[in-house]
């Protein structure tokens, strides 16, 4: 890390912020259509940011969803090309009422931007816009070939990158030699990380339909099947309470932890009891026989996102409903299938199905996890790179969440892959009240030139 590349970073900090913030008040949520115009602006600011802050050649691809916005800088000859990855949607700002500042405003408190992508990803892939600036203002050019792809759908399944990677041309345009990513969170303040694994997701909505109307539960209580009742019986026997999922053949595939994996695993700083106390909770729940992290970053896991049926208003209201639905996730580890946990989860709700009780299971999205071999020159420049920022060597983690375009692009283009992360857990992304230190955002951009700089040396 150049002490001129600091100097430019911190002479320009407030222009920085300025940039990053119009980014932010963008309300681009991918989940609801009202959002669709917010979702093309997003990407035509992002298109124009490429072309006007870095000079870089930028086009916005129409899909059949959201946009994708692409850009690349002026060919340097001989030298690595890094594809450079990010999305421009966010999480709907829900539950709205418990945001201390609006969600779509960011407010500077305590050090951190309060606002809804603040971290999940705007602030985080525009870390690599800023730095990829900072680069070309401090020498004049770049050390090697930079491509950005920005997706406006991760976080509703990234179904129109997905379908644009399944062309052979497009492909050559997003042709690298290394993907690299920050959409993870690092270890700890001051401890970087790659991270190496993560879980793959199947998410499902299941409905439930008993009588053609909702009935007076007086009149027809104890007579006729409750839905609600029903797919409350159904979802608790998906999982018991030593955290094992019980539909059969459902663990079949997942690869066990080695032992030299688990000490790897256990080198991760974190502390148990401080981290329960975040989010007000005195209790962990999960398999006893895995620690908190490999239950989140290297064991399947289930979990029911919303659930409804029935009366929600003011009051009571004495009625047997008609229906009852909940959407629900899986997270899967490497080696599990998306197909066949459907299969599987299909016979197992099928054959507990009540009589008097019509279901209909809908698959929503799925992508299986991933681990990335160590070995690759990629990765270990930009192991140099976070050293050269953070004074120490980045630890090698697996996260628990997931970002399931990242190992296909990783596979269609034959590339290697580098998530390196520049949030924290404590940031609260899909929460309210999601923030993004600015300390933590200029390491991140300081990361992001250091490993471009690095990479740029490295060799296959
Ligand atoms: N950036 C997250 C994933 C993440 C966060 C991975 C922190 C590791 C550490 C991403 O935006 C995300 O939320 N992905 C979704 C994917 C799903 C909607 C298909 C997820 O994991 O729920
Ligand atoms: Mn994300
Ligand atoms: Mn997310």
């Amino acid at each position: 890390m150049t002490e001129l590349l600091k100097k430019y970073i911190r002479e320009h900090e407030q222009e920085i912020l300025n940039t990053w913030f119009e980014a932010l008040r963008i309300p681009s949520v991918s989940a609801k259509a009202e959002h669709k115009p917010d979702m093309r602006r997003m990407a035509e600011w992002l298109a124009d940011i490429l072309d006007r802050e870095l000079g870089f050649a930028a086009d916005i691809i129409e899909t059949e969803t959201n946009p994708l916005v692409f850009g690349q800088s002026p060919e340097v000859p001989g030298a690595p090309t890094v594809l450079i990855y990010g999305h421009y949607d966010v999480q709907p700002a829900d539950p709205v009422g418990q945001w201390r500042t609006p969600p779509f405003e960011p407010a500077v408190i305590d050090g951190k931007v309060f606002c809804r992508g603040a971290d999940d990803d705007k602030g985080q892939s525009l870390t690599h816009v800023f730095a990829v600036k900072s680069l070309l203002e401090t020498d004049g050019k770049l050390p090697l070939n930079i491509k950005f792809i920005f997706e406006g759908e991760e976080e509703v399944g990234s179904s129109a990158l997905s379908a644009f990677l399944e062309s052979e041309e497009n492909r050559r345009t997003l042709a690298a030699d290394v993907i690299l990513v920050s959409d993870t969170d690092k270890p700890a303040a001051d401890d970087p990380g790659i991270t190496y694994g993560l879980r793959g997701v199947v998410g499902y909505e299941l409905t439930l339909t008993g009588p053609n109307r909702d009935l007076h539960s007086g009149l027809y209580g104890g007579s006729v099947r409750n839905p609600v009742i029903a797919l409350c019986a159904m979802l608790s026997e998906i999982i018991g309470p030593d955290g094992k999922i019980r539909i059969p053949g459902f663990y079949d595939d997942v690869v066990p932890l080695s032992a030299l994996e688990r000490a790897e695993l256990a080198r991760r700083p974190f502390d148990e009891a401080e981290a329960l106390a975040a989010v007000g909770l005195d209790a962990s729940f999960g398999e006893p026989e895995f620690t908190v992290v490999e239950r989140r970053g290297a064991r399947p896991s289930f979990d029911i996102n919303g659930i409804t049926g029935g009366y929600q208003g003011e009051g009571g209201k004495t009625i047997i409903p008609a229906r009852a639905s909940a959407k629900f996730t899986f997270r899967l580890v490497p080696n599990q299938k998306p197909e066949t946990v459907t299969r599987a989860l299909e016979e197992f709700l099928r054959s507990r199905l009540p009589a008097g009780i019509k279901m209909d299971l809908v698959f929503q999205h799925g992508a299986g996890g991933m681990v990335i071999p160590l070995e690759s020159p990629f990765l270990q420049a930009a192991a140099r790179g976070l050293e050269s920022v953070y004074g120490k060597a980045p630890l090698f983690i697996r996260d628990g969440g997931s970002i399931p375009i990242v190992a296909q692009a990783k596979e269609r283009l034959g590339a290697d892959l580098i998530l390196a992360g520049a949030g924290l857990e404590e940031d609260g992304i899909h929460s309210p009240n999601e923030h993004f230190a600015l300390r933590d955002f200029f390491l991140g951009i300081e990361s992001s030139a250091a490993i471009l700089t690095e990479l740029a040396k490295a060799k296959r």
